[in-house]
């Protein structure tokens, strides 16, 4: 009889994530192309994967398109299709109207739809029979990210032979925060498929583990979990599950090298030309997401310009802002009072030819964002709530010239990495004015001072070391 096991690519190591690495565009001539897909995941991720030569399951990032898989530059691509009303119930709906304001901290309140949640099953059921398709026997399957956390647990009952881990790239919330989910104990349950879920911060860790003995009656190990040591276990059934913390980075040493080039430093030379030779230029890069405090720093500038204590002819604000998640209400909300707060400071500070805001809602290229970093006097990072954030790492590893000053809210998980930033409340205006101000007038000395110490954290903590130390403790690396 002919045999129903599906084909297999047969991959020894696969990633799982609710995009993959490249977007599929389609203008409306019905041309297409593939272009990087937005955020730190992807960033992260795919430098360290292509030097792997694995596979990476993910959404192409537009709805009904059904893409072959593909091989790009060694890695392969294996699509997976989502309906226009999946993407609109379990990717703008359950993820990302439910999961990611719960989970960083309810700065927006948190819809809980049951048909959203379906949907979430749904999707996380397709996404895990793709990983099983893809994986040969006895692989190492990754899944990333809050979009997925039902897959472990599906998958494992597909394919028990694999070795399985999750990382969760976001912040884990508070239990008090957590328990309001409806579907709190299947979430919890489908992570405990995998062999070791990972968080940025010990205390997601920490609080992973209260959940599994309260919500599913498991008895973790009750030690405390360190920075890439002493994970937590938890026995379920005959298997044992690893718990533990893994603070996520760059690609440093590329990065690095990138902002050496003569190309950079002459297109930052260039970009501080083309906004007036100003004293000070002040930066912020983020997707455009209220998490990020866009509105705060804005804020901060606009008392600062009002009070006198900055001035339109000396300070000029960059703020670089990918698009994002844009039929999700919140963001539309959002960016229409960025953009209003931005209309009003030139309104009231700016001079004809010389704005004192420049605001792009736009993406750029590597290259260029290198220069807007080199470029940078002051890079401004003011999430009230964010898992890692790499955009600092960036800035810092641009900065072999030790110029520039980080001012980094404490509610990013890289505070914890980067104590010689200019730490800030981002709750706390006041505090925030003073930040900027201190930074904007800080000793050359001093700062060359706070920029090594960042650079010698950064750089010796690259994302590879970060890749390495969770497949070690999964225990499908060689120790190093
Ligand atoms: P998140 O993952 O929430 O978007 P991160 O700071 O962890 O936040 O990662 C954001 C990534 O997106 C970084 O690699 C950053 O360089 C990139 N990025 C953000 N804004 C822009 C922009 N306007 N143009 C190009 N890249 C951007
Ligand atoms: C964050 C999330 C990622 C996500 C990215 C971009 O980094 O952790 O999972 O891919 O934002 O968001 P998007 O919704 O466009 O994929």
């Amino acid at each position: 009889p002919e045999s129903t096991e599906p084909e297999r690519t047969a991959a020894e190591f696969v990633v799982v994530a609710n995009r993959l690495p490249v977007d599929l565009e389609r203008s409306a001539d019905g041309t297409q192309r593939w272009t990087q897909s937005p955020g730190g995941l992807v960033s992260a991720l795919e430098p360290f994967l292509r030097s792997r030569r694995g596979a990476w399951v993910g959404w192409p990032g537009v709805p009904d398109v059904e893409v072959d898989e593909f091989v790009d530059e060694g890695l392969i691509l294996h699509p997976v299709r989502l309906t226009s009303d999946e993407v609109r119930d379990y990717y703008e709906g359950f993820s990302n109207a439910t999961l990611w304001p719960l989970y960083h901290d309810v700065v927006a309140r948190p819809v809980f739809d049951r048909g959203w949640w379906e949907s979430y099953v749904r999707v996380n059921q397709r996404f895990a029979e793709a990983s099983a398709q893809v994986a040969g026997q006895g692989a190492t399957v990754w899944v990333q990210d809050y979009q997925l956390q039902l897959v472990p647990s599906i998958l494992r009952e597909l394919r028990p032979d694999l070795r399985i881990g999750f990382f969760l790239h976001i912040p884990f919330p508070p239990v008090e925060l957590f328990m309001q989910l409806p579907w709190r104990a299947e979430i919890v349950r489908g992570l405990i498929g995998a062999d070791l879920v990972g968080f940025h911060r010990p205390g997601g860790a920490q609080n992973f583990l209260w959940l599994a003995r309260q919500l599913i009656g498991l008895e973790p190990s009750r030690g405390a979990v360190g920075v890439r040591s002493r994970p937590g276990m938890v026995q379920v059934g005959d298997r044992i599950v690893r718990v533990g913390s893994f603070p996520i980075s760059i690609d440093a040493p590329g990065l690095d090298n990138v902002a050496r080039s003569k190309h950079v430093a002459d297109r930052a030379a260039q970009v501080r030309a083309e906004l007036g030779n100003p004293k000070t230029i002040l930066l912020g890069v983020d997707r455009l997401d209220y998490t990020k405090g866009i509105d705060l720093r804005l804020q901060a500038l606009h008392e600062l310009l009002h009070e006198g204590r900055i001035s339109a002819e000396d300070v000029t604000f960059v703020q670089l802002a990918t698009p994002s998640r844009e039929r999700v209400e919140h963001y539309q909300r959002m960016r229409s009072d960025i953009e209003q707060m931005v209309g009003r400071i030139n309104g009231e500070f700016a001079r004809v030819g010389h704005p004192v805001v420049h605001y792009l809602h736009q993406s750029v290229n590597r290259t260029e964002l290198a220069a807007f970093f080199s470029a940078a006097d002051v890079m401004v990072v003011t999430p009230l709530r964010d898992g890692m954030n790499l955009v600092c790492k960036e800035y810092v590893a641009c900065r072999h010239d030790l110029g520039g000053a980080l001012v980094l809210s404490e509610f990013a998980g890289a505070a914890a990495e980067l104590s010689s930033a200019f730490l800030v409340n981002p709750h706390d205006l006041d505090g925030v004015k003073n930040a900027l101000e201190a930074a904007i007038t800080l000793d050359p000395a001093e700062g060359r001072r706070r920029m090594r110490a960042l650079r010698r954290q950064v750089l010796t903590h690259d994302v590879d070391r970060w890749a390495r130390s969770f497949l070690e403790a999964l225990g499908t690396e060689p120790t190093s």
